[in-house]
């Protein structure tokens, strides 16, 4: 045992995974040994989700039973309309996606069953039906009526369907399909990390998911691509771009988006949504965000050699499609779940109790004194 301390772990392997991985030899994040960016080329977010759930690719057979499953999973009950119904309208979506999956762990007789069957069950509930009361809380607060899933669309469509009472065109439901297909997994990281740690008590899934939402809401980790947008929000036009981000890093501040624990020269993840982000932007009319970006990009490049990671494109991709700024991280949620649910899956399978040491410096052994002696 060595006494050296390694803060926020960097550099420790704490455990091994079948599930994802940055291959050093091809510099890019691959699900189930498929690079991911492979993956966005040839496949649908349900066929991504059920490899890493199930750990191959699907055959026709194995795709539609699961598209089958999860469509009819789509109803969320009653109750926890009502209960979507009166949260605050100020309450942060992050918040809500939490507590509802929380809740949905009051309503499902399986909660403590941690076998592996009833750990895909339940996958499959959250996987279901956190899209829509995402979706029943964008709408509720704006006092606009909650609209049901409906089965003949795709996982995407009924998203936006969900949310807008319409499917968009088809290249904007493949942007988005697409960055889905991109946030689904990321081995070891903040959110994956505590699923696992709760997990390791042999708490349950609901449990894991809930702690792994709060996780992620932090602006380190998911939370970037909502202060991404903030970010361009205050910059407003290209031609500000440049002196706003000199100004900020004159001031040492953290510039959203950029940097990341695994990749020091370039996330995998970012040219196929650039590529997606320029094709909404183009759709839509409005290249604003795109010039934007890439003048952020350059000079970040060029005064701190730091690139960008996967929410620099993709928050401004989700305001061009029409989200709310707040609901960007629930969007990642979405996508998220299912590289939780295969950690939860893989922690219950070969469980170790998660507890590292800390180096203790605070008083050294003092005696108690009796209150009127203090
Ligand atoms: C993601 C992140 C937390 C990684 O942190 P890390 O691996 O601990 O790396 P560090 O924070 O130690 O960064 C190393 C150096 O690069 C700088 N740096 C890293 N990211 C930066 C950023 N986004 N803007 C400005 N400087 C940055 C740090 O200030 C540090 O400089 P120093 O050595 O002079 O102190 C960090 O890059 C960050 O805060 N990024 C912004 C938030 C974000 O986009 N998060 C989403 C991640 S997917």
């Amino acid at each position: 045992m060595t006494d050296e301390i390694k803060k926020g772990l960097l550099g420790i392997v704490v455990d091994e995974t079948t599930i994802s991985q940055v291959m050093p030899e091809i510099n890019s994040l691959t699900y189930r040994g498929y690079a991911v960016q492979d993956l966005c080329e040839v496949c649908s977010f349900e066929e991504v989700a059920y490899l890493i759930l199930n750990g191959d690719l699907p055959n026709s057979i194995q795709l539609n039973k699961f598209k089958k499953e999860e469509k009819a999973n789509r109803n969320i009950t009653i109750n926890l309309r009502e209960i979507i119904n009166h949260m605050p309208k100020k309450a942060h979506p992050m918040d809500v996606a939490r507590t509802f999956v929380s809740v949905m762990g009051l309503e499902d007789k399986e909660t403590s069953d941690n076998s592996p069957e009833a750990n895909m069950r339940k996958t499959m509930r959250i996987f279901a039906k956190t899209p829509t009361a995402i979706a029943a809380f964008f709408r509720v607060r704006k006092g606009k009526k909650i609209i049901k899933p409906k089965k003949d669309l795709s996982f995407s469509e009924n998203f936006f369907y969900m949310c807008f009472g319409k499917v968009p065109q088809k290249e904007i439901v493949k942007a988005f399909d697409i960055s889905l297909i991109l946030y689904a997994e990321h081995s070891f990281n903040v959110s994956t990390f505590t699923a696992r740690t709760i997990t390791s008590s042999l708490s349950d899934i609901y449990g894991a998911i809930t702690g792994a939402i709060a996780s992620l809401k932090g602006p380190l980790h998911g939370g970037a691509n909502e202060e991404v947008m903030h970010m361009m929000k205050k910059i407003k036009t290209p031609d500000k771009a440049k002196s706003w981000l000199i100004d900020n890093l004159n001031k040492k501040q953290v510039v959203m988006g950029f940097g990341h624990r695994v990749y020091k020269s370039g996330d995998s993840r970012v040219p196929t949504m650039k590529k997606y982000f320029l094709k909404v932007s183009k759709l839509k009319k409005d290249e604003n965000l795109h010039k934007i970006g890439e003048i952020i990009e350059k000079e970040m490049l060029k005064r701190k050699n730091i690139h960008p990671n996967l929410d620099f494109p993709t928050g401004p991709t989700y305001h061009l499609m029409g989200f709310d700024t707040d609901f960007f991280t629930p969007i990642f949620v979405i996508a998220r779940i299912t590289g939780w649910s295969a950690h939860i899956m893989e922690q219950h399978i070969s469980n170790k109790l998660i507890r590292p040491l800390s180096k203790y410096k605070g008083s050294k052994h003092r005696k108690v004194m009796l209150l009127n002696q203090r």
